[in-house]
């Protein structure tokens, strides 16, 4: 079988995503399993040229993963004739100037999440990979965890009827670094640096609501920095100045609310690290990362509110589980099969630099709905 070589430049690759999950788990993992078939026959072979700040931390990632290519600089990977994606996995605050670089070269490109800072540079963005004719797309991995896979699936099987409500609840405690280290980077913190849950999370909670229920109409949300003060990477203490914490009430298209707690500042009492419950006239179900449990309205229990009594019911066990049916790959990885088909094969790919400029729309417009303490309105984007 032909094996047809694919350069990818990946850049941030030293970082937790970049190479723990785009690198390892996707591009490397598709390499274990002998490329990516295609429907000619022919295997794709991904060529990762690694990019970062620091010769020494990728020439050992090269080395403990056998790679040759590996480079501190950008433009020169760039402009090599075998590249054809760029990947982008840096601190979100870099992003913008080398996807534009990116474009100036004439690459696809790929991107972690949110695609810009902002709405105004997401949107340029975009418009600058439509002039360009380039394929573009950025990261929405949720969709394809395996308890979200089970949500659209009972949304498209009509499990639930007319759907009312979706309640999230998204988070875990991340150390100060004082007497734990923090497992999460400093910058996240530290609103100059690009960081705070609402731009982080908030383009997730935009995709996963849009792709799987209805677009999203309005944003309101209550912001916090619950933890004023944090120890980085060096041991140093640093003000938070980002918010580590976010409420946040959504409106979607047809009517239903989305109601999402995301924290950095709460202990986990839950099956999983975020948790999705949905109500509707026929049904409900609660997914996770990996599970999904649903009750059907035929199964519906009715409790009475009587606080004098102890609970009469194991009210968890009125839940059934929802079965795979299928099996489940890395979401990162099944995301980079599809992009690589969509570059090479012209297949369809939905989550494009529009998609991605959506989320961060949200996450500018939930910033200022805090800000000003009111609910607002989405417009649509002119893109
Ligand atoms: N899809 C997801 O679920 C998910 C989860 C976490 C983070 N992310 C996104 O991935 C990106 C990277 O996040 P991470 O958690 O891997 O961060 P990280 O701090 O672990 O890695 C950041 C990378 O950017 C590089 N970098 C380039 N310029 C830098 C600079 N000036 N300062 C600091 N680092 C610089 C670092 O060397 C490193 O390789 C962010 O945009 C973040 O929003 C996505």
């Amino acid at each position: 079988m032909s094996r047809l070589p694919i350069g990818i430049v990946l850049n941030g690759v030293t970082g937790r995503m970049g190479y723990r999950q785009h690198l390892v788990r996707s591009l490397l993992a598709i390499r274990e399993e002998g490329g990516l078939p295609l429907a000619d026959g022919t295997r794709l072979w991904p060529e990762p040229i690694l990019v970062g700040r620091s010769e020494i931390k990728l020439a050992e990632i090269a080395q403990r993963h056998g790679l040759t290519e590996w480079t501190t600089d950008l433009t020169a990977a760039l402009a090599r004739p075998d590249v054809q994606i760029y990947f982008d996995a840096q601190v979100t605050q870099q992003r913008e100037k080398a996807i534009r670089a990116a474009i100036e070269a004439g690459k696809h490109v790929y991107t972690e999440k949110p695609l810009a800072e902002d709405t105004a540079a997401a949107v340029d963005l975009c418009r600058a990979a439509r002039a360009a004719g380039i394929k573009h797309g950025v990261v929405q991995d949720k969709l394809f965890l395996p308890g979200l896979r089970k949500l659209k699936r009972l949304v498209d099987g009509g499990f639930f009827g007319r759907i009312l409500s979706v309640r999230g609840e998204f988070g875990y405690w991340v150390f100060e670094g004082d007497w734990q280290t923090a497992q999460r980077p400093s910058w996240n913190y530290r609103a100059a640096d690009g960081g705070g849950i609402v731009v982080d999370m908030f383009p997730h909670w935009h995709y996963v609501l849009e792709q799987i229920f209805a677009p999203v109409r309005s944003v309101q949300a209550t912001i916090a920095t619950h933890i004023p003060a944090r120890v980085d990477e060096q041991g140093l203490e640093y003000e938070a100045t980002a918010d580590d914490a976010a409420y946040g009430v959504f409106e979607l298209d047809g009517g239903a609310i989305a109601q999402i707690n995301s924290s950095w500042a709460v202990r986990v009492y839950r099956d999983e690290l975020v948790e999705f419950q949905v109500d509707g006239t026929h049904g409900s179900a609660v997914a996770g990362l990996r599970e999904c449990r649903i009750q059907h309205r035929g199964s519906t229990p009715k409790p009475v509110w009587n606080p004098d009594l102890p609970a009469t019911e194991r009210f968890r066990d009125q839940w059934q589980l929802v079965p795979d049916n299928e099996v489940y790959d890395n979401g990162f990885k099944v995301q980079w099969e599809m992009f690589l088909r969509h570059v090479h094969e012209n297949a369809a790919f939905p989550w494009d630099f529009a998609a991605g400029a959506r989320g961060v729309q949200l996450a500018e417009l939930g910033l200022r709905s805090a800000a000003e303490g009111r609910r607002i309105e989405i417009p649509s984007l002119e893109l």
